[in-house]
């Protein structure tokens, strides 16, 4: 037997059922995949059924503002995902009378969809040969075949991209594309993979060499920038000041509370020495209500503090751009985890 052989007759018996997996509707496999990059199935699958009902087809998500798909969106990070989400809403609308596209090249034109989301919602909706190529698939090909060529080097994408594309069942693309998939997360495994019960496990060089935690080989990315973050809460007649982060940068366009930055880490005395702190709050003391938070992004650690400050701001408010949020509107607003995570346990 073949090694697609093999991968679909183990998916014959250990297929997951997905809610997804029960359409050939792109528009709304589009909308798990993008849930799925850089999410787990369980934490994606209630964010899954709440876009599908909020939003049934493309041309619901295009009508919607921006802002309540982020408040939907809040909890799942990489926003960028949701924003992108939108613009493709609206292209599918104005560039194709809202029928959502299926060709590898036309999803390609979408903000947001790369060549693994291409290739999975051309072949899940329709049938179309193009392999998948993700984390799962990169795994099970560089053990099965022992490539240790790192899969993230320019040559590693080159033969992985081409190996794929062999390996792929012409006749079965969808099945095989997720059966792959599955194969590599239930399967062929990160850690303790499963190769003493697995079909592949004769042929697999890995195995054979013993090689298996080894693979696949990755080269080891930057260094994470550290960042400090201080947050101050302005809280005054049940309303609470709050800010909205400008583009070009992380958590561009969401709101959190007013905040400066420092690129060490600083305590109180420090804080107050601060020349923007003075020209915000002037000898106003800080109160810390939060130590240090550690929250961590694909390239940078943001360690951030929450004080509480007590002064009228009303001047600081037109100056800064600021507005004050009613304690019971701060649900509305499309917070970061950061301070959602904060405004929970704080109000
Ligand atoms: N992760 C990303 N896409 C997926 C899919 N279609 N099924 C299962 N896990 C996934």
């Amino acid at each position: 037997m073949s090694f697609s052989q093999r991968i679909l007759g183990w998916y014959a018996t250990h297929k997951r059922a997905l809610p997804w997996r029960e359409t050939k509707n792109p528009y709304i496999i589009w909308l798990s995949e993008i849930i799925l990059q850089q999410t787990r199935i369980e934490q994606g699958t209630p964010y899954f059924h709440r876009f599908l009902e909020s939003y049934p087809n493309v041309t619901k998500f295009a009508e919607a503002e921006e802002s309540e798909i982020l408040r939907l969106w809040q909890g799942l990070g990489y926003y960028s995902r949701a924003r992108n989400m939108h613009k493709a809403s609206k292209q599918v609308v104005n560039l194709h009378s809202g029928e959502f596209p299926t060709t590898y090249t036309d999803l390609l034109r979408l903000p947001g969809v790369g060549e693994y989301t291409a290739a999975a919602i051309s072949s899940f909706s329709s049938n179309h040969p193009h392999a998948v190529l993700d984390g799962n698939v990169f795994r099970v090909l560089s053990r099965y075949f022992g490539i240790d060529e790192p899969i993230n080097s320019t040559q590693g994408k080159k033969i992985f991209t081409q190996l794929a594309d062999e390996m792929l069942d012409r006749d079965h693309p969808s099945e095989y594309n997720q059966a792959i998939m599955d194969f590599g997360s239930l399967q062929c495994k990160p850690k303790n993979p499963r190769c003493e019960e697995c079909v592949l496990r004769l042929d697999c060089r890995a195995y054979g060499d013993g090689l298996v935690e080894k693979l696949p080989r990755k080269i080891k990315a930057k260094k994470s920038k550290d960042r400090y973050f201080h947050y101050f809460v302005l809280e005054a007649g049940g309303e609470v000041l709050m800010s909205q982060r400008s583009e070009g940068d992380v958590w561009a366009n969401l709101y959190e509370f007013p905040m400066l930055e420092t690129a060490k880490e600083i305590n109180v005395a420090e804080l107050v020495q601060l020349p923007e702190y003075r020209e915000l709050f002037g000898e106003n003391e800080p109160k810390m209500i939060q130590g240090q938070v550690k929250h961590i992004l694909s390239h940078q650690n943001i360690y951030a503090k929450f004080y509480k400050i007590d002064v009228d701001n009303s001047e600081l408010v037109k100056k800064r751009n600021w507005n004050y949020c009613l304690l019971e509107n701060l649900d509305k607003l499309a917070k970061h985890k950061l301070i959602s995570s904060f405004v929970e346990h704080y109000f």
